[in-house]
């Protein structure tokens, strides 16, 4: 099934863990891809993409910086002539196990600057596109965070942002025919984790926090493009507003 056959869809984030299954399956699905990341040079992933469409563009850009982020819109209309779809992906969590007292405001500020200022910048600017044709679809990256972490309060209170913006530009842009929603993954086995976290410690997180959740594993990439792209599709066309938890079960 091709859902996503003459659709230009912009995926941020997309030399990423989760950023890359995202690529592929929407590459998979006929997507025109638009793609965006930090590295400048993001040959070898793109070597290895195959894209049906066959149409693909990258460009790298720092996304906290409106200038950039207004750049890459300006080149995705001027090389597809429209946006069908955002998938904000790009993120990151510089608080990661830092407790309460120990917290700076250095990484308070990057933290909300990456998750949070990045989805904002992208989200109005795809709305500027989009409203031209009054109609389009988001999907913003929240994280399971955002019901409150005890050891990750920066990210956290970044991606509650992200989940109430997502609520917000729901209710301001459904009646303009653009729908938002987001994704809050549990814990995902990405390289970004297994590179820094050695072997043996990452076994024992995985198997602990996978075994308390009721699916009885941690998540993998291809876990999360699967729903992300249900949400961007028109499978979803009634939905809007949702902060869909792709967790295995946890918390319930
Ligand atoms: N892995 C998990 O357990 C997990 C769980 C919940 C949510 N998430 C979220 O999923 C998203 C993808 O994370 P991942 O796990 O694939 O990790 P990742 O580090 O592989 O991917 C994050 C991507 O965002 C890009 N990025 C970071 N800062 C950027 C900036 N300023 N401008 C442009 N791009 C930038 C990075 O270059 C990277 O490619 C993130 O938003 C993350 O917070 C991850």
């Amino acid at each position: 099934m091709h859902r996503f056959t003459d659709k230009v869809v912009l995926i941020t984030g997309a030399t990423g863990g989760i950023g890359s299954a995202t690529v592929r399956r929407l590459a998979a699905e006929g997507a025109r891809l638009a793609l965006t990341d930090l590295a400048e040079d993001a040959g070898e992933f793109l070597s290895t993409l195959e894209v049906p469409s066959g149409e693909m563009a990258y460009w790298s850009a720092d996304l906290t910086d409106e200038h950039q982020v207004k750049a890459v819109f300006g080149k995705v209309a001027e090389r597809f002539g429209r946006l069908d779809v955002l998938i904000n992906i790009a993120g990151y969590d510089h608080d990661n196990g830092v407790a309460l007292d120990r917290l700076d405001e250095a990484n308070f500020e990057k933290n909300i600057a990456v998750n949070l200022k990045t989805a904002y910048l992208c989200c109005l600017e795809a709305a500027r596109l989009m409203r031209t044709r009054k109609a389009g679809a988001i999907v913003n990256m929240s994280s399971l965070t955002w019901r409150g972490s005890p050891m990750q309060f920066t990210y956290s209170a970044a991606k509650g942002g992200v989940a109430t913006l997502t609520r917000s530009l729901a209710l301001a842009l459904g009646p303009e025919g653009i729908r938002v929603n987001a994704v809050a993954p549990a814990l995902v086995e990405v390289e970004a984790i297994t590179r820094i976290v050695p072997a043996a410690q990452w076994e024992q997180v995985r198997k602990g926090i996978g075994g308390t959740y009721p699916l009885r594993r941690i998540g993998q990439p291809d876990d999360i493009a699967g729903p992300v792209a249900f949400l961007a599709s028109d499978d979803a066309c009634f939905v809007t507003g949702q902060i869909l938890e792709i967790t295995g079960g946890a918390r319930l």
